[in-house]
């Protein structure tokens, strides 16, 4: 049994901080201890309490002055796109046509995608990221390496084979009874295997011909417990694009939800674009909206209405992501420090401690996984992230004159990025400092 007691400042999230001073929806601990046993959280509290429950001869880590939250969740980003990141396009549909599609061809070679396999996983630790959302390629090899790497890693993924049948190059469409076929196999071979999920990943309804959307529909009817993810309402050409090809919905999330893929395990990328009806459609099936700033920003696709949607009577269930490689950065920090600007833009306030719920907790309730990631309850599993406010020589000279916790969090989140993230515990054993 692997024992280790981490001292540290600790931050948690009970709920939803509604300002910067709603006290009771976090817990900070300014000298924290932390036990873990066999990967889990033990106890979590002041260090002299958890360090009295601690075995004698337990290895104590001292983190001192640096914080420690949960490790950071990414809700929505692309396995075989890092190769992507950076493609100079004019928008969403010239973006996969040139550059996307053709990079996600290369994934048919098994060996292709376990390189890409092993420095995806590099830069999720690297970044402070435990557990992230993917979609894979048509390919079933890449939902093989993806998976492969997260049970080598002990990490909790969730990921899917891409459902597609049209509208993109030969090499990258499946058919229905193929993206059917493949994905049962994934789910066969991956599902609940180590900390693996595997989601059910129709691409969007741009790429999927009517008869591919049943083929989704009779798998979430199979799988109810599975996540289901796509894309949703993130660029005008390609709304307009999905109402040719389904004139009989009456906008683009009724679509899916005549396919009954509307419901609490669906994940819909960007959802920028989304009509009040269709917000209603989300609130009322507890669909969860996925906010990607940086990507929503580089492809120009435009302005998330975080503060609105959740402001809604309902509110609707929300999820921040990287979406790389639309997004441009792998890190979480870098996410949130846009989606803030985002909300500066459309004259909304982001608070930090809000930020860093949605990071952590938040996204953690947006996949349903709260009861094991995403807090420093014990009992959940010893994912977490060593921040560190400091890390550069211009954030060094910063700290010095940061006074609290909020403009802590707030400089992290808008000066940091991978160096900020001192260290990755991954089910307690840490991983960053591990890399080669
Ligand atoms: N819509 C369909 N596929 C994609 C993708 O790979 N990235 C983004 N940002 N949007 C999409
Ligand atoms: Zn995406």
């Amino acid at each position: 049994m692997t024992t280790r007691l981490l001292r540290a400042r600790l931050l948690s999230f009970l709920r939803r901080p509604d300002s910067v001073d709603d006290r009771g929806s976090y817990r900070y601990e300014e000298d924290g201890g932390l036990l873990i046993e066999d990967g889990k959280i033990a106890a979590a509290g002041s260090y002299a309490n958890v360090a009295a429950l601690a075995p004698a001869d337990v290895e104590t880590v001292d983190h001192r002055p640096f914080l420690i939250l949960p490790g950071l969740i990414d809700t929505h980003l692309h396995f075989p796109q890092m190769q992507v990141v950076g493609s100079y396009a004019a928008n969403l549909l010239e973006w996969l046509n040139t550059y996307t599609f053709p990079e996600e061809c290369r994934f048919v070679e098994r060996a292709h995608s376990e390189r890409i396999a092993t420095h995806f996983y590099d830069e999720m630790i690297r970044h402070g990221t435990t557990t992230a959302v993917a979609y894979c390629s048509v390919h079933k090899a890449s939902a093989d390496a993806y998976f492969a790497e997260a049970l080598k890693r002990g990490m909790c993924m969730v990921g899917g084979k891409v459902m597609m049948d049209r509208n993109a190059p030969q090499g990258l469409l499946d058919t229905a009874q193929m993206g059917y076929d493949e994905t049962r196999a994934v789910i066969e071979e991956w599902h609940g295997k180590g900390r693996n999920h595997v989601a059910i990943t129709p691409r969007f309804a741009i790429t999927s011909t009517p008869a591919q959307m049943e083929a989704t529909a009779t798998l979430a009817r199979e799988f109810p417990d599975l996540h289901i993810q796509t894309h949703l309402s993130e660029n005008h050409d390609e709304i307009s694009f999905t109402l040719d090809l389904y004139p009989e919905a009456v906008d683009y999330t009724d679509v899916y939800a005549r396919y009954g893929l509307l419901g609490r395990k669906s994940l819909f990328g960007h959802c920028i674009h989304l009509s009040d009806r269709e917000a209603d459609a989300m609130s009322e099936t507890g669909a969860v909206a996925v906010h990607c700033p940086t990507s929503n920003l580089f492809l120009g696709s435009g302005l998330f209405p975080l503060k609105a949607l959740a402001r809604r009577e309902k509110g609707v269930r929300m999820g921040v992501a990287t979406d790389v490689g639309g997004g441009t950065s792998y890190s979480m920090l870098k996410t949130m420090d846009e989606a803030y600007k985002i909300q500066q833009l459309l004259g909304e306030r982001l608070n930090p401690f809000e930020s860093f719920y949605h990071m952590t907790l938040g996204n953690a309730e947006a996949l349903s996984l709260a009861h094991c990631i995403g807090t420093l309850e014990p009992g959940t599993d010893a994912d977490l992230v060593v921040l560190d406010a400091s890390a550069t020589p211009a954030m060094a000279l910063k700290m010095e004159v940061v006074r609290s916790l909020t403009e802590e969090l707030f400089l992290l989140q808008t000066m940091g990025d991978d160096r900020a993230i001192h260290e990755t515990y991954v089910a307690g054993a840490p991983m960053k400092s591990a890399l080669t």
